[in-house]
């Protein structure tokens, strides 16, 4: 099966620092996969690399190829056509999205009327079907609300629904629930679980928080200091982590029925791009660091046949020629 989504050699730049750096990876139709990583690691500056919605002066290198479409080099009229059509987005914050002085019902109308021509009372009734899709109760009632009426989690819903007005094959979710509690969380996590297997979307989830992806991703690129450390399918990942990195945050999620005392974070923080160790970033809060770990960059390695971890550990401390 051919991708719905090749990124090769992604890069993004502001002056002379990488936030984004030589990314790789694919996303097939249907299909999910998670990135995650601590904050600052380059996850959300991925997401609006992909959209082409990197604000100036920070420069996009690299190719990155959606349903055919060579989108790096598309002109800007072709690219917002496809921007909340073919290829939709959520964000973390659903009330800095949402236009306070407009009902959610006409917001929704207006993406109805942008992307599928549909005006009157034909968007209206579209917007109702979009907000009981995703679950909002009295979507009839509802959909004459303005954004302040709703709790965090139907607010976030109603973003949803507005990603969802144009069909798009593929979403791409920025910490979808990283501001709601975590009951809301696992709600809007079901329902985005239920509407790619409906509609079969295929979804890009961004999260900081490795346990939001366990029984939802088909795969998961990890994220460190602006590149990927390492991918593998979810449940190989979970089982058997090939990273130091994924080790530590595997370690640090609470476990079901768990002994929250025992949750260790990884000690220190991920290096700003302007102060990167010249080796493997990582190596700083390693514990498996030996001097090998700060010659040079580790490429990603291939493990298998769909799984790569940029780790020297697995080649004996030896960088592959
Ligand atoms: N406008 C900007 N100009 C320069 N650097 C930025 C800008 N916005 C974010 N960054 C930096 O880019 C890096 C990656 O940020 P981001 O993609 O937001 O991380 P994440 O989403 O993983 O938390 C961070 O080091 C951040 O400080
Ligand atoms: S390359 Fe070395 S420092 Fe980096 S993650 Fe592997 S063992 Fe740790
Ligand atoms: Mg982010």
């Amino acid at each position: 099966m051919s991708a719905l989504l090749e990124v090769e050699g992604l890069t993004v730049r502001f002056g002379p620092f990488a936030v984004v750096e030589d990314l790789a990876f694919s996303v097939a139709p249907g299909e999910v996969l998670a990135v995650v990583g601590e904050s600052g690691s380059g996850k959300s500056m991925t997401a609006l690399a992909l959209m082409r919605l990197i604000p100036p002066p920070g420069k996009v290198t690299g190719r990155v190829t959606f349903d055919g479409q060579d989108l790096l080099s598309l002109p800007e009229r072709q690219m917002r056509a496809i921007r909340g059509g073919s290829m939709a987005m959520v964000f973390q914050e659903p009330m800095t999205s949402l236009n306070p002085v407009f009902t959610v019902g006409s917001q929704i109308a207006e993406a109805l009327s942008w992307h599928r021509g549909l005006s009157g009372s034909a968007a209206k009734a579209e917007a109702v079907r979009l907000l009981s899709l995703v679950e909002i109760p009295n979507p009839a009632a509802r959909v004459s609300e303005y954004p302040h009426q709703l709790s965090g989690g139907m607010r976030q819903r109603v973003m949803i629904a507005m990603a969802l007005a144009c069909n798009p094959r593929l979403l791409i979710a920025d910490e979808p629930t990283t501001a709601l509690d975590a009951t809301v969380q696992a709600q809007i996590l079901d329902l985005l679980r239920r509407l790619r297997a409906e509609l079969g979307m295929a979804v890009i989830l961004i999260t900081h928080d490795l346990g939001v992806v366990s029984d939802f991703a088909d795969r998961v690129a990890v994220m460190y200091a602006a590149r990927v450390v390492e991918t593998a399918p979810a449940a190989m990942l979970f089982a058997d982590p090939a990273h130091p990195y994924t080790e530590g945050l595997l370690a640090s999620l609470p476990r079901m029925g768990g002994d929250i005392e025992r949750l260790h974070a990884i000690p220190g923080q991920v290096p700003p791009p302007f102060a990167l160790p010249r080796g493997c970033r990582f190596a700083p809060r390693c514990e498996y660091a030996k001097a090998p770990c700060e010659q040079a960059l580790p490429p990603l390695i291939p493990l298998g046949p769909a799984r790569a971890a940029a780790c020297i550990r697995h080649t004996g401390y030896e960088l592959v020629p």
